[in-house]
């Protein structure tokens, strides 16, 4: 037993705590995606919700009655009481319309058979309980249509026992031993914004980073061996069949900026896979005024690395410090550059025949909004290869040129950093304080 957990907190832990380690490691939930946890105020339930959160997901937690719901909040979760007529449409809401990626039912039932209904397309639905009489009757033919995985708890051999309990205690430990002893939290998470909840203003316009540090990454050095090892398994290269090939619309409701990445290194060729996609991109007049400078692993890395907290310190930017450095451990590094000069000597060319070279001709600038098609596509191919990305504003022009020999005619738009998520810390930037706007507030029909 690890030091700093009492006796009834490990053993309370033993069986639901190594259960819910299991079932989130089945699941595999992803920084960013919207979890369900039904009978949310129960000993399993409110575990799921503090380790989903932990996991990077956003975690709505469903119960019934204002106490229950309220320990669902002490959890971290957003409460949503499922007595009430219409409890699925709110949980739909919460997650801007899209339904949940994962739910982990310890309902069943009537109200299991209605947490499936919301589930996203290519979802899991995990079915632990039964409190609302019986397993939910799922439809099979439905959640094969859907994409939904549908898993249940298994019987585990007792070494696989042994491994989850371990992490179960240890993660206890780590959120409990440094107080009174007592397990208040677990497994360990700062505290953390709540995404539908409006963050702290930006004291200045955004430059080079947002201001918000990641949530989570400041507690990774209290991230316990055995968890650690549950996150190594679940992250291994190309192991997780899920997440690499998805379909494409799952591609795009999966891409989320991912600020914080273990320093597992990735497969070789991974990275020729995204800069393949990036070729891929359209541009005009075919013009391909884009190119890539990669930084592949920790030393090719550390001198752009360099760059960007030199420029954090002179922008006196501390505070993002944190998320920063969880950004860092990313093993791949492609910085996009777009090039004028390219545009501006294809479209002199005979078939467009603007040889005055003006810039005044050019409505927007092209060679920009081509180099970010191009690294959209190195964004959704990172997901597709089940990784995670960020894109953030690109280092300082003069000094980033100077370091790594670039010519002035190639301006670096941003970079993107990639690797494997860390499933520990949880999403971070503006998307933490900001809901996705609806369609209609985006889209005019027929006229403006
Ligand atoms: C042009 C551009 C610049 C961005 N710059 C940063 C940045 O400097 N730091 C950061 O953490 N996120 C940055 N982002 C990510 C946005 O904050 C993020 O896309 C947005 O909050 C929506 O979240 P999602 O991409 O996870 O859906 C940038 C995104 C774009 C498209």
């Amino acid at each position: 037993m690890p030091d700093g957990l009492g006796l009834p907190a490990a053993a309370a832990l033993l069986h639901d705590g190594s259960t819910a380690v299991g079932l989130l490691g089945e699941t595999g939930v992803q920084p960013g995606e919207h979890v369900l946890v039904t009978a949310a105020a129960g000993g399993m339930g409110v575990l799921l919700v503090q380790l989903a959160l932990a996991a990077g997901g956003q975690v709505i937690g469903a119960a019934r009655g204002e106490r229950k719901l309220a320990a669902v909040r002490q959890a971290g979760g957003q409460a949503v009481d499922y007595s009430e007529p219409g409890w699925t449409g709110r949980v739909l809401e919460l997650t801007g319309g899209q339904g949940v990626d994962v739910v982990f039912d310890g309902a069943g039932g009537e109200l299991g058979a209605a947490s499936f209904g919301i589930v996203a397309r290519g979802g899991r639905f995990s079915a632990h309980g039964m409190s609302d009489g019986g397993f939910a009757r799922l439809d099979p033919a439905e959640a094969g249509r859907r994409g939904v995985t549908v898993t249940g708890i298994g019987e585990y051999e007792p070494a696989v026992f042994r491994r989850r309990a371990a992490a179960a205690l240890a993660a206890a430990a780590d959120g409990s031993g440094r107080s009174s002893g007592r397990s208040t939290r677990w497994p360990p998470r700062p505290p953390r914004t709540p995404p539908w909840s409006p963050g702290p203003p930006s004291p200045r316009p955004c430059c080079v980073l947002n201001r918000s540090p990641a949530p989570g990454v400041q507690d990774r050095s209290s991230v316990s061996a055995p968890m650690r090892a549950q996150i190594d398994e679940r992250s291994a290269a190309g192991t997780d069949s899920r997440l690499t090939h998805m379909e494409f619309n799952d591609v795009i409701r999966r891409r989320r900026m991912i600020r914080a990445f273990t320093t597992q290194p990735l497969p070789e060729g991974l990275a020729d896979r995204l800069l393949a996609a990036a070729a891929r991109a359209p541009s005009a007049g075919f013009s391909q005024g884009f190119s890539f400078l990669v930084l592949e692993g920790a030393e090719q890395g550390a001198p752009f690395w360099r760059l960007i907290f030199a420029q954090l310190e002179q922008e006196d930017d501390a505070a993002i410090r944190p998320m920063v450095d969880a950004m860092s451990q990313a093993p791949l590094v492609i910085v996009p550059l777009a090039s004028k000069d390219v545009y501006l000597d294809r479209y002199a060319e005979p078939d467009k025949g603007w040889t005055d070279r003006d810039e005044a001709r050019w409505p927007v600038p092209y060679w920009y909004i081509d180099t970010g098609f191009a690294s959209l596509l190195i964004l959704l191919a990172a997901v597709d290869q089940g990784l995670g990305a960020v894109f953030f504003g690109p280092p300082e022009f003069a000094d980033f040129r100077a370091e790594f020999g670039v010519p002035q005619e190639w301006t670096p738009i941003g970079a993107i950093a990639i690797g494997y998520p860390d499933p520990t810390a949880s999403l971070g930037g503006s998307a933490r304080s900001r809901n996705r706007k609806p369609l209609a507030d985006l889209v005019h029909r027929g006229r403006w």
